[in-house]
C-alpha cells in the first residue's frame, strides 16, 4: 500500500511543526516507496511516473533540509551535517543526470539503482545518527519547524505556478 504524497499533501498547516523530524522521515519513508514501486515493475508507465516522482521529491525533499533545516541544526553535529551536504550533492549528480536521460532509456534502471543505494544509505544516516544528536542538542524544534513549514509551502506554490506556466506538471520533462 503507498501512503499519500508527504509534501504533496502535507500543505497549509498540516507541517508537524512541533516534529519537524517527522515530516522529513515520512518524505524517506515515501521515497522509499516509491522506489520499491520503480524497482518491482516491469510496466514502462508505471516505472516512468514513479520514476519522475522520485526525482521530484528528492528534489523538495534536498531543498528543504539544506535551506531551512540543516542550517538550523547543524551545531548539534557539525561534521555529521557536512557529511550529509556531500551525500546530497552525490545524489544530485545522478538526479541531473536522469533528467537528462530519455526514460526509455536502458541505462535509466541502472542508475535508479545507484541512485536508491545512495539514497537508502543517507536516510540511514540522517535517522540513525544525525536526528537523535539533534534530538540530544536542546533546540528549538518548534521554531526550526516553523521555518520548516514555510520554506515548504513557498517551494509548494512556487513550484505549482512554475508548471502551470510551463502547462505541464512534468518538472525538468
Ligand atoms: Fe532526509
Ligand atoms: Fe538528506
Amino acid at each position: 500500500m503507498m501512503t499519500d504524497d508527504p509534501i504533496g499533501t502535507r500543505g497549509e498547516g498540516a507541517f508537524p511543526v512541533d516534529q519537524p523530524m517527522q515530516a522529513l522521515e515520512k518524505d524517506h519513508e515515501f521515497v522509499k516507496q516509491l522506489f520499491d514501486r520503480y524497482c518491482n515493475t516491469q510496466d514502462r508507465k508505471v516505472k516512468q511516473e514513479a520514476g519522475r516522482r522520485i526525482l521530484e521529491l528528492l528534489e523538495m525533499h534536498t531543498a528543504l533540509e539544506e535551506a531551512a533545516f540543516y542550517p538550523a541544526v547543524s551545531q548539534a553535529n557539525t561534521a555529521l551535517v557536512e557529511q550529509c551536504k556531500n551525500e546530497h550533492e552525490q545524489a544530485d549528480q545522478l538526479i541531473q543526470q536522469l533528467k537528462g536521460m530519455d526514460d526509455s532509456d536502458p541505462q535509466c534502471d541502472r542508475i535508479f539503482q545507484q541512485l536508491r543505494d545512495e539514497v537508502l544509505q543517507h536516510v540511514q544516516v540522517e535517522e540513525q545518527q544525525l536526528f537523535p544528536a539533534i534530538r540530544q542538542a536542546n533546540l528549538d524544534l518548534q521554531a526550526i519547524g516553523l521555518q520548516m513549514q514555510a520554506f515548504e509551502s513557498n517551494m509548494v506554490a512556487s513550484r505549482a505556478s512554475e508548471s502551470a506556466q510551463r502547462g505541464t506538471s512534468r518538472p525538468g520533462a
